[in-house]
C-alpha cells in the first residue's frame, strides 16, 4: 500500500473527503445527498447550467428528490453544485453518473462518459479514484476511461485508482430508498476497491465487492436483462391468457404463492425508463465482438416492443363491439404517460409509442398524467413534441368513447373513468385493484 492510498482511505472512511459527482440527475443528485448525510463534502458537477443554478438555490431538478432535501444539502455548506470542471482537482474521489443511451442506430453511446474522462484528466492528479456508475457494457472501465485517464501520463493503480460500482437507484421507491439499496464494487487492485468500498460503506448498508470492474459491470447489465427477459415472458403469456379468458394477474398471483423457484413479474405496456429498454443492447452490442448471439435479449426486445400495438389492438376491437366505432376518429384518453408509477419520467415510455401510433391512426387522442403536465420538444416523435396534459374534470370526461389505462399513477380518479367513460383498456389492471373491473374494462 502507498502512502496516498493510506491517506486517502483514512480520510474516507472517516467521512472528511471531498468527492466530486458528475451528473446531477436520477442517479447522481441522490447519491450526493446520501454522501453529505455521510459527512462528505459534494461538489455537484453537472454541463446544464440552469440545472446547477437551481442547486444552488435548493431547487430539485427531479420530483423523486424534493426541494427541501436539496435545502438541507446547501445548508450543511457541504455541496458545491458546479458546472466549473477544474473543482475536480480539489476532490478526492471522482463518480461519474452520466448517461449512456444508445444512438439512432441503437449502439452504445459512451461519449458523456468519455468527455468526462477527458474532464477529469485535465486535473487528474495521484491518489485521486475515479468510479464509474452510468450502466454500460463489460470492459467499459478499463477499456475507455482508463485509457483516457492515463494519457496523462499517470497510471492506474499505481498513481490513481479506478473502480466500478453499478447504480441501483429505483426512483420513487420509498422501501428501497439509496441507502437501502446493496452497492456491488469492483476494481482492478485491492487498494482501488479498499477506497471505494470505504466509500460506500459510509452511505449504504452493505457493500458487495467483485474480483473486478468487469465483472461489477456484467452484474448491473445481468440485472436488468433478467427483468426485461422476464418482462416479456409475462407479456407474451399475458396475450395468450388473455384470449382463452384467464386473468393473468390472478395467475401471477396464485403462482407467487410458491414459496421458492418463482419470482412475479407484471404485464404492461411495454417496457420503459433510461434503463430496461437500453442496457441490455450495450451487451448485445459488445457480444458481436465475440462473434456470439444475444437471442433472449432480441426476443425480449421484439415481444416488449410489440406491446404498444397490442394495446392499440385491444382497443380497436373494445371500440368495434361495445360503440360500432372505428380508431379514425375516436377521442381516446391516455392515463399516464410516465414509464412507471407516481413519476414524471417519460424517458423511453412504452405510453408515447401509443400516442404517436393512435395518432397515425387518426384518432383524436389527448392524455392525462399528473406528474406530466408537457412533453418535451427534444427526443420527442414530432407528432407528439409539446402535447400538454389535460386538466383533470370529470365532468368533460363523457366526451370521450375510450380511456386507455398506461401508468397507473396512484392520483387517478379511477371510479370517475369507471362511471363516465364507455370503453376502457387497461394495461396495468389497475382497475380491478380497484375492485372496478366491468364488461366495459377490458385487459391489455
Ligand atoms: N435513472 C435510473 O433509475 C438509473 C438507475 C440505475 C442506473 N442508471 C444509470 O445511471 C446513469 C445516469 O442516469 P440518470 O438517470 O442519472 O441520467 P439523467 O439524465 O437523469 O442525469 C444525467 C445528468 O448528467 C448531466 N450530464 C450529461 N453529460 C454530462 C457531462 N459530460 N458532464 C457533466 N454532466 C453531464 C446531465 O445534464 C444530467 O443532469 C446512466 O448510465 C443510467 O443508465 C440510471
Amino acid at each position: 500500500m502507498t502512502a496516498s492510498h493510506n491517506e486517502l482511505l483514512k480520510s474516507v472512511e472517516a467521512g472528511k473527503a471531498k468527492v466530486a459527482i458528475i451528473g446531477m440527475g436520477y442517479v447522481g443528485l441522490p447519491l450526493s445527498l446520501a454522501a453529505i448525510g455521510a459527512g462528505f463534502t459534494v461538489y455537484g458537477i453537472d454541463v446544464n447550467a440552469p440545472r446547477v443554478d437551481g442547486l444552488r438555490k435548493g431547487k430539485s431538478p427531479i420530483r423523486t428528490v424534493k426541494d427541501s432535501e436539496v435545502a438541507e444539502a446547501n445548508a450543511t455548506g457541504r455541496f458545491l453544485p458546479e458546472t466549473d470542471f477544474s473543482k475536480m482537482a480539489d476532490a478526492s474521489l471522482i463518480i461519474i453518473c452520466v448517461p449512456t443511451p444508445l444512438t439512432r442506430n441503437r449502439e452504445p453511446d459512451l461519449s458523456y462518459i468519455e468527455s468526462s474522462a477527458e474532464e477529469i484528466a485535465k486535473t487528474l492528479k495521484p491518489g485521486q479514484l475515479i468510479v464509474l456508475e452510468s450502466t454500460t457494457w463489460p470492459g467499459t472501465t478499463q477499456q475507455v476511461v482508463k485509457p483516457i485517464l492515463e494519457k496523462t501520463g499517470l497510471k492506474a493503480d499505481k498513481d490513481f485508482f479506478l473502480a466500478y460500482s453499478p447504480e441501483r437507484e429505483d426512483p420513487g421507491n420509498a422501501v428501497y430508498t439509496t441507502k437501502k439499496i446493496p452497492r456491488v464494487v469492483g476494481a482492478a487492485s485491492k487498494e482501488a476497491q479498499s477506497i471505494a468500498a470505504a466509500f460506500y460503506g459510509r452511505i449504504v448498508d452493505k457493500v458487495v465487492l467483485v474480483s473486478s470492474t468487469e465483472t461489477a459491470e456484467a452484474v448491473k447489465l445481468t440485472e436488468n436483462i433478467f427483468r426485461s427477459v422476464n418482462i416479456a415472458l409475462v407479456n407474451e403469456l399475458k396475450m395468450i391468457f388473455t384470449r382463452f379468458g384467464i386473468d393473468t394477474h390472478e395467475v401471477i398471483d396464485a403462482a407467487s404463492s410458491k414459496p421458492f423457484g418463482f419470482m412475479p413479474f407484471y404485464p404492461g405496456p411495454g417496457v420503459g425508463g433510461h434503463c430496461i429498454p437500453v442496457d441490455p443492447f450495450y451487451l448485445t452490442w459488445k457480444a458481436r465482438e465475440v462473434e456470439l448471439p444475444t437471442r433472449f435479449i432480441e426476443l425480449a426486445g421484439e415481444i416488449n416492443l410489440y406491446m404498444p400495438r397490442y394495446a392499440i389492438e385491444v382497443l380497436t376491437e373494445a371500440l368495434s363491439r361495445e360503440l360500432r366505432k372505428g380508431l379514425h376518429g375516436a377521442k381516446v384518453l391516455l392515463l399516464g404517460l410516465a414509464f412507471k408509477k407516481n413519476i414524471e419520467d417519460v424517458r423511453e415510455s412504452p405510453a408515447l409509442r401509443v400516442f404517436e401510433l393512435l395518432k397515425e391512426k387518426g384518432a383524436d387522442v389527448t392524455f392525462y398524467d399528473p406528474f406530466v403536465d408537457e412533453l418535451p420538444h427534444h427526443h420527442m416523435p414530432a407528432a407528439i413534441a409539446g402535447e400538454k396534459s389535460i386538466i383533470w374534470d370529470k365532468s368533460k370526461l363523457k366526451s370521450f368513447d375510450a380511456a386507455i389505462i398506461l401508468t397507473d399513477h396512484d392520483d387517478i380518479d379511477y371510479g370517475a373513468l369507471a362511471s363516465e367513460i364507455p370503453v376502457i383498456v387497461d394495461t396495468r389492471n389497475a382497475m380491478a385493484r380497484k375492485n372496478l373491473a366491468s364488461d366495459k374494462v377490458f385487459p391489455a
